[in-house]
């Protein structure tokens, strides 16, 4: 792959062995209740939940806005998209539930139709985010609210890694963002795209069970994929925060900004 688009293109194409990670580490769980809470769904509305991966969240989402809303899911992988698809179908929600398939910044939306748009952890991958932000708002009428959930990925804190040692690997994997400082860029962006009375908030995540190992194997995938760093210090690394779960000393930290604007 190109690395200079791999940002996007590594959504584009996801082997079977990411994709499987994708669906554990997307699942819904209820402590995202919180990062979500700004939003304010409720039912009655139209949402668009922008970079839909495989459909969990906005399952959610199509259970808060019952029978009288409905929720539009876009993604650029046609395979999360499919996926989506039929898990609505078997949840018995494909009324109220529409999976759209994009490749460009377009979405397939009236002007003005959507109530509520959530971007989670989709912004910092996207290509042009003013662009973006600029066609989301097109989507939502006045006084319509934009959530965007993001990380910005100099603010991980993983234990035993030194603060040095947490900058080399995930500097490593800067390739597989656009904006990987993209928490901290959001309110101005969301401004220069329109929105007003923005709000913003910072919810952490925090880990001590070692199951957030499963995104430092993710990064360590992006890494290896233009070998910038060696293998065995990857390995080397991977097996330090193993040893660190054992002997239940790991601590794994990662803010989400959480960053809500008014159209
Ligand atoms: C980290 S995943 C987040 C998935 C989901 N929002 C969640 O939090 O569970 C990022 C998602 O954004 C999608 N994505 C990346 N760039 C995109 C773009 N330009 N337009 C639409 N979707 C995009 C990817 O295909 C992927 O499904």
């Amino acid at each position: 792959m190109d690395p200079t688009r791999y940002f996007e293109d590594h959504w584009r194409e996801i082997d079977s062995e990411r994709l499987d990670r994708y669906e554990l580490m997307f699942t819904w769980r209820p402590e995202h209740d919180v990062l979500i809470a700004p939003a304010c769904i409720e039912a009655g509305q139209t949402v668009l939940d922008f970079g839909s991966g495989p459909g969990y969240l906005a399952m959610e989402l199509g259970g808060r806005v019952g029978a009288g809303g409905h929720v539009h899911g876009v993604d650029l992988n046609a395979d999360f998209v499919a996926r989506s698809r039929r898990r609505a179908e078997e949840a018995g929600l494909a009324d109220r539930l529409s999976f759209h398939h994009v490749t460009g910044k377009e979405l397939p939306l009236e002007d003005g139709s959507i109530d509520r748009v959530i971007c989670k952890n989709v912004l910092e991958y996207v290509p042009d985010l003013d662009a973006t932000l600029r066609e989301l708002r097109r989507v939502q009428p006045e006084g319509a609210l934009l959530h965007a959930i993001d990380s910005d990925w100099s603010f991980v804190v993983v234990e035993p890694w030194s603060p040095e040692v947490v900058g080399e690997f995930f500097g490593a994997a800067a390739h597989a963002f656009r904006e990987p400082n993209i928490g901290r860029k959001l309110r101005a962006a969301l401004l220069c795209a329109g929105y007003r009375d923005i709000q913003v908030a910072v919810q952490p995540v925090i880990d001590t069970t070692g199951l957030t190992r499963i995104l430092l194997q993710n990064m360590a995938a992006y890494i290896r994929e233009f070998e910038t760093l060696p293998a065995e210090r990857i390995d080397a690394l991977l097996g330090e925060a193993g040893e660190a779960v054992e002997r239940g000393e790991y601590l794994f930290v990662l803010p989400q900004f959480l960053v809500t604007g008014r159209a």
